[in-house]
């Protein structure tokens, strides 16, 4: 397994100085290697980690995907899980994922000029490929959350080739889009003060600003899409997202139909353009 030290290292003694949060993070656990934060944290969240408690790994031996996928997480990644505890119903969890992603996406342009975008329903995409993905696992009964565990893996500074063919042609890191290193410590750090304040925003005032921000980084609204959610598969036109964060699709002419779930495939013959701002890598 490949230690990561010195001037790139997570542990804590180098975030914590630089880290400008008041809840997220603030109680960090840091491993060199572990199968899944997802799964590490949900042990600490059944023992009463407070709100806010992040594990970081810098490599996972049997990370998760969505849809049951492995997620293949080698060192100079970030991995890492952040536990929540909103007072919330299930139904609203999806809505604390799209969060997560606006987060990452503003963090992404903003500090290192990345044109990331979002494909519903929270895929983080660079020019078609995927370099971000979240995972959200909650425990709760049927009208009440007990936690959430939101798992976000970013393909930072390891090289494309390490991504098994499989992937290569659809996803890559941000060390590629760079053409070098990101500063992984600055990354993280801005991403948890960006996901901090876009939460509490939201448990006072509501979601519409994240929804509105999430239509602004989004990839998805007015392409042609394939869409496999449970057992169906469907064509059409992505139209919007509801208050909820579900897709609607126009699925036949004036049929729209409304996805709670799925896997978004963004078919071809439509040129991407690169989002209008102050500070994007033209890559
Ligand atoms: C996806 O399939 O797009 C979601 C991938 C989520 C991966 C992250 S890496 C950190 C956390 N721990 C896991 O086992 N999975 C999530």
């Amino acid at each position: 397994m490949a230690q990561i030290e010195g001037g790139d290292s997570l542990d804590p003694g180098m975030l914590m100085p630089i880290l400008k949060t008041s809840a997220f993070g603030v109680e960090y656990h840091y491993e060199q290697e572990t199968a899944s934060t997802n799964a590490a944290l949900r042990t600490l969240a059944d023992n009463g980690a407070p709100e806010g408690t992040l594990v970081l790994a810098e490599s996972q031996s049997g990370g998760r995907g969505r849809r049951g996928r492995s997620w293949i997480s080698p060192a100079g990644g970030i991995w890492l899980s952040l536990l929540l505890r909103p007072a919330l119903s299930p139904p609203q969890a999806p809505l604390q994922t799209l969060l997560a992603a606006v987060a990452l996406t503003e963090t992404l342009r903003r500090e290192e000029g990345i044109a990331a975008a979002i494909k519903w329903p929270n895929d983080l995409l660079w020019q078609e490929k995927k370099i971000a993905g979240i995972l959200t696992e909650m425990k709760g009964t049927m009208g009440h959350l007990d936690y959430l565990i939101v798992g976000v893996g970013i393909n930072a500074n390891f090289p494309a080739a390490c991504l098994p063919d499989s992937l290569r042609d659809n996803a890559t890191t941000l060390r590629e889009i760079l053409h070098g290193p990101v500063d992984r410590r600055r990354l993280l750090a801005s991403f948890l003060h960006a996901w901090e304040k876009h939460y509490y925003f939201a448990l006072r005032e509501g979601y519409a600003k994240a929804l509105h921000l999430w239509r602004s980084y989004n990839m998805t609204l007015g392409r042609d899409v394939r869409l496999q959610s449970g057992e169906r598969q469907v064509t059409g036109r992505a139209l919007d997202i509801d208050d909820e964060g579900r897709l609607i699709v126009e699925t036949a002419p004036g049929r729209r139909e409304t996805f709670l779930a799925g896997e978004v495939t963004l078919q071809k013959g439509w040129q991407y353009e690169s989002p209008k701002g102050d500070c994007i890598h033209d890559g």
